[in-house]
């Protein structure tokens, strides 16, 4: 109960964010009578709003990001002392935690050997997205300078990383977007498009990214852009057979691949510190941002191999031969200082090892759900990155309208659980109730989101 004092003060705060603040992705029609929501406090796996109303967020701060939790002292006191010492000075020079930061990420991507620092998962994809395009223009006379990227798949929010976008509910209203980016076929096998299963299918969807490759023609395409897990369009895992077969497609036409860890990256998706690092991928650029400091201070990374970097090295005469960019906040501090931290909680409490026993358990669990409840058609995950579809009909996998699936996610909320959903992506595919609570879950944790979720499921569908 707040005392109040508090409860004034905090009546004040609702009304000027109601007044002023644009939420993200929300329509604001409802604040005229009802109120924001505003996250005021938390701890560990949970948080309180303005009503002092206790959650489980089971999305770590609503777009998987909050890996190590809340209230963490040591990555704000990491923060402090660094932004006591030097808080910002532009990326064309180094810092302490950058450097520090640098040697110890790379140390976890073997073949992969500069970080660039950026501030947003976009930005980090537009640096790759421009390193990419200057290659083309450095060996190639601007011809292969072509960015494939998969239907489904997310690269973020500006126009340039949403001309690379295969959501298209996302795109509507926002175009027009820059040329050069060609689709591929996504690879979910639920929603297969070719007539085979598991490692078949795999290679076929693989091979599909080739077809588009010739259709274009190889020398005009210079990177290939994908999720190693697809995030929002679906919470979509590899079929068997996919990536070897994407790897060598992209080997033997000279692509470079660019694989986006904005979601999947630092420990999410269990034992490797990657998820590209589950499917023995060599990646020319990783892309993260969200879990890299756990939101405790905004840092990305656009992350290549040294092969990439030479090309920008090689002519000290030409002033236009190195990579021209900068990203003012790429150049603050406390990122690097609280990503630091944030891999050495990772790691001295063995939440890689964790999130694989916890992610697997999760997974069990909504299995088991799905035996039960016949709306549930999909369970998918990696890891704590679950997953599960919701279908009207088992058979023709009709999705559950849209305000059914966000029905359980109120359902949940009511019930004191943040759980997610697919929202504003794949047209008509608004129905993946999505997970990805902190690598820190316990089993009762996991107990009581997937006790949420069935109480749910049995007041929307019965
Ligand atoms: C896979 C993926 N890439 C990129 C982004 C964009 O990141 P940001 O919102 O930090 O720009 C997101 C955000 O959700 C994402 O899911």
């Amino acid at each position: 109960m707040m005392d109040g004092n508090l409860q004034n003060d905090i009546e004040k705060v609702v009304e000027a964010d109601r007044a002023h603040v644009w939420h993200h992705l929300t329509q604001h029609k409802p604040f005229e009578t009802g109120e924001p929501r505003i996250i005021v406090e938390g701890r560990g796996m949970r948080v309180w709003d303005q009503h002092g109303k206790e959650f489980l967020d089971a999305v770590s701060g609503g777009v998987w990001t909050v890996n190590v939790g809340y209230g963490r002292e040591r990555i704000a006191n990491a923060v402090r002392d660094q932004l006591i010492k030097l808080n910002y000075f532009a990326g064309s020079a180094g810092s302490i935690p950058g450097a520090q930061f640098s040697e110890k990420l790379i140390s976890r991507m073997p073949g992969m050997s500069r970080v660039y620092y950026t501030n947003s998962g976009s930005e980090a994809n537009e640096k790759a997205f421009k390193m990419v395009r200057q290659i083309a223009h450095k060996r190639y006379g601007g011809k292969k300078h072509k960015i494939l990227y998969r239907d489904r798949d997310y690269h973020g929010s500006t126009i340039g990383a949403m001309s690379c976008g295969g959501q298209d509910e996302r795109n509507v209203q926002y175009g027009p977007f820059a040329g050069g980016f060609v689709r591929v076929p996504h690879c979910m096998e639920y929603r297969a498009q070719w007539d085979l299963t598991g490692e078949d299918y795999g290679q076929r969807a693989a091979d599909a990214i080739e077809e588009v490759i010739l259709a274009e023609g190889p020398d005009t395409v210079g990177a290939l852009c994908l999720e190693p897990v697809t995030a929002g369009g679906g919470v979509i895992t590899p079929p068997e057979g996919y990536w070897p077969r994407v790897q060598e497609i992209c080997r033997k036409y000279d692509i470079l691949l660019h694989i986006d860890e904005v979601v999947c990256g630092v420990g999410r998706t269990g034992t490797h510190w990657f998820g590209y690092q589950h499917y023995g991928i060599e990646p020319d650029f990783v892309t993260m941002a969200k879990g890299v400091a756990s939101g405790y201070a905004a840092i990305a990374c656009c992350v290549t191999n040294e092969r990439v970097f030479e090309m920008f090295k090689e002519d000290m005469t030409d002033p236009l031969d190195y990579f021209r960019d900068i990203s003012t906040f790429g150049g603050c501090t406390a990122g690097p200082a609280a990503a630091l931290e944030n891999v050495a909680i990772i790691e001295e409490e063995g939440l890689l090892e964790n999130t694989t026993v916890m992610g697997d358990y999760m997974l069990d669990q909504l299995r088991a759900l799905q035996d039960k409840h016949k709306v549930i058609g999909d369970v998918r995950g990696k890891g704590l990155f679950l997953g599960a579809e919701l279908v009207s009909d088992r058979t023709s996998r009709e999705p559950v309208p849209e305000k059914q699936a966000q029905a359980v996610v109120a359902e949940c909320n009511a019930a004191g659980v943040i759980i997610g959903v697919t929202n504003r992506s794949v047209p008509g595919f608004n129905n993946t109730l999505c997970y990805s609570p902190a690598l820190i879950s316990t089993r009762d944790d996991i107990d009581q989101i997937v006790a949420a979720t069935d109480t749910a499921l049995t007041r929307v569908f019965g």
